[in-house]
């Protein structure tokens, strides 16, 4: 028998061996997702600062490198990062400061380092970072990924003066990509994260030279989240595992009270007794059973207060419409905020909105634009849950056909996405979620319909009155005759009361 070897490989090296679970499939899919992660690791840290973004991207050919090879810049107005984390932050996989009960783009510390990698193993470069938190330095490094290790390696670091207190991030590194193949999608993608994220300057030069601009509409941006503790319902064995082990207090009442979220003092009580647990039990002493325990009977309690939505930062009808008007420039547009809701204990809010006309086009199908925690998602369609929805969508019965240009628009956020990869393009048919975005659809859809029933109505008085404007003069004329007279009657006095009985029509 053949002996067999076995070997242990680090987190980056698994994603280095599968870089196609989070987005890097191809060069074509790869130049996207880099842009993606840095842009969406500006945006947070931009909002993390409590500033309107302004993000600079630059795309340029890579001058005595191979073809297809080309060099990334992605600079920001945002928080910037303390010197001693900047190299973990782009030089180390699942390490980030996002690993906590709030909503925000990033969630699994992967993005920007995969980036990193990804240009390091098709160019054997290594990245720039240059970052400053708005103290008096700026701090400027050169890293590569010690990929076996899962280690940042810095090659140079340098100090700067920061006179005039600068705050943001510089990302620069070479990667091998296809931008022409992928260029529609970086196009969508950047058009419709400037409509989800209307307080934000998006800047972005191509190759080629091309600048494409998207200019704010507003400074106000949604209220930031806050942070949460874990919901009951969402709770496993090993989260209360790690609770037991750090926590403070001594007796189960105040381990319920200060662990988890929204749990009063008679909550705390009542589920203690539902549990058959000694409030005065010192939790630092459950035994392995007692927590299994525990937490099936979380599940089992039903009169737990739902999560509340702080943790959370929808964008709001103001903000969503305002991103709609701008991108998209339609004839009407309407706007549904759902109200917070809950799958396995995490809250998650539905924000849905239709438009007609303006620039969206007639393709002979409803344009469905996705978001999730305002990023767009623009790959895999097809098995995304809002997909699902609008395609088993009863649109006859609102008015609506598949050759009207409509567009419909789903942003869901919560602490927990469920997306189906760590690639982040689509999510996952919870049913929960399905339910609120097809009650955020039909609430969106009614006021279509209404919009298309007095358009419809318009167009129908319209065609009446030309018919009126045609033949009443002839009328006029031949009736003059019949009845031998010389002067023919006043039609224009008909005409305007025809007019006015219609306009009256119209504006109820
Ligand atoms: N532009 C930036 N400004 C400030 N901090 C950043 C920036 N880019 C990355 N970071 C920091 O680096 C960490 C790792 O980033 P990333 O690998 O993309 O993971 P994630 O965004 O999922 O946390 C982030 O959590 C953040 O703390
Ligand atoms: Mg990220």
């Amino acid at each position: 028998m053949a002996s067999q070897t076995f070997e242990e490989i680090s987190p980056a090296d698994f994603f280095y061996r599968n870089r196609e679970i989070a987005g890097f499939t191809n060069p074509s899919r790869a130049i996207f997702a880099a842009i993606r992660e840095l842009v969406e690791n500006s945006l947070d840290a931009a909002e993390a600062f409590a500033v309107p973004p302004n993000i600079y991207v630059r795309l340029s050919d890579e001058q005595d490198s191979t073809p297809g090879t080309y060099l990334l810049r992605v600079q920001d107005n945002g928080s910037g990062i303390t010197s001693r984390h900047i190299p973990s932050a782009f030089g180390q996989v699942l390490f980030g400061s996002k690993y906590k009960l709030k909503q925000s783009r990033g969630t699994f510390g992967l993005g920007g380092t995969m980036a990193v990698l990804y240009g390091q193993i098709t160019t054997h470069k290594p990245a720039q970072i240059i970052s400053s938190t708005a103290s008096s330095k700026v701090y400027k490094y050169r890293i590569m990924v010690d990929i076996q290790r899962n280690k940042p390696v810095i090659l140079e670091r340098r100090i700067l003066l920061n006179r005039d207190r600068w705050h943001g991030t510089i990302v620069e590194f070479s990667l091998e990509g296809d931008y022409y193949r992928a260029m529609p999608k970086i196009l969508d993608y950047f058009k419709q994260t400037a409509l989800v994220n209307p307080y934000a300057n998006i800047t972005f030069v191509d190759p080629k030279g091309r600048l494409y601009k998207f200019t704010r509409v507003t400074t106000k941006m949604p209220s930031p989240p806050k942070e949460t503790l874990p919901h009951p319902y969402g709770v496993d064995v090993e989260k209360v595992k790690r609770l037991v082990r750090v926590t403070p207090h001594n007796n189960m009442l105040d381990f319920m009270k200060s662990h988890f979220h929204r749990i009063s003092e008679n909550i705390a009580k009542r589920f203690i007794e539902f549990a058959d647990i000694s409030p005065k039990k010192n939790p630092r002493k459950l035994n392995p059973q007692e927590i299994v325990k525990l937490v099936h009977m979380m599940k089992r309690y039903e009169d737990f207060r739902p999560p509340s939505a702080s943790c959370l930062s929808p964008l709001g009808e103001d903000l969503l419409k305002a991103g709609i008007l701008k991108a998209l420039k339609p004839e009407f547009t309407a706007v549904c905020q759902r109200k917070p809701s809950t799958y396995a204990g995490h809250p998650f809010i539905v924000e849905t909105a239709m438009a007609y006309g303006g620039e969206i086009p007639k393709r002979g199908d409803f344009i469905l634009y996705r978001f999730a925690n305002r990023i767009p998602l623009l790959y895999d369609e097809a098995s995304d849950v809002s997909f699902r929805v609008v395609k088993s969508f009863n649109w006859r019965r609102y008015k609506a056909s598949q050759d009207m240009p409509i567009a419909v628009l789903v942003h869901i956020c919560s602490t927990k996405i469920p997306y189906k990869t760590v690639g982040k393009e689509f999510i996952a048919d919870r049913p929960e979620i399905k339910r609120e975005v097809l009650n955020g659809i039909r609430d969106v859809a009614r006021r279509l319909k209404r919009f298309l029933s007095k358009r419809e109505h318009v167009a129908k008085e319209k065609r009446r009155l030309n018919i009126f404007s045609k033949y009443l003069p002839k009328i006029a004329k031949f009736t003059t005759e019949l009845a031998g007279r010389e002067e023919e009657p006043d039609i224009e006095k008909l005409l305007l009361s025809v007019r006015k009985v219609d306009r009256k029509k119209t504006d109820d």
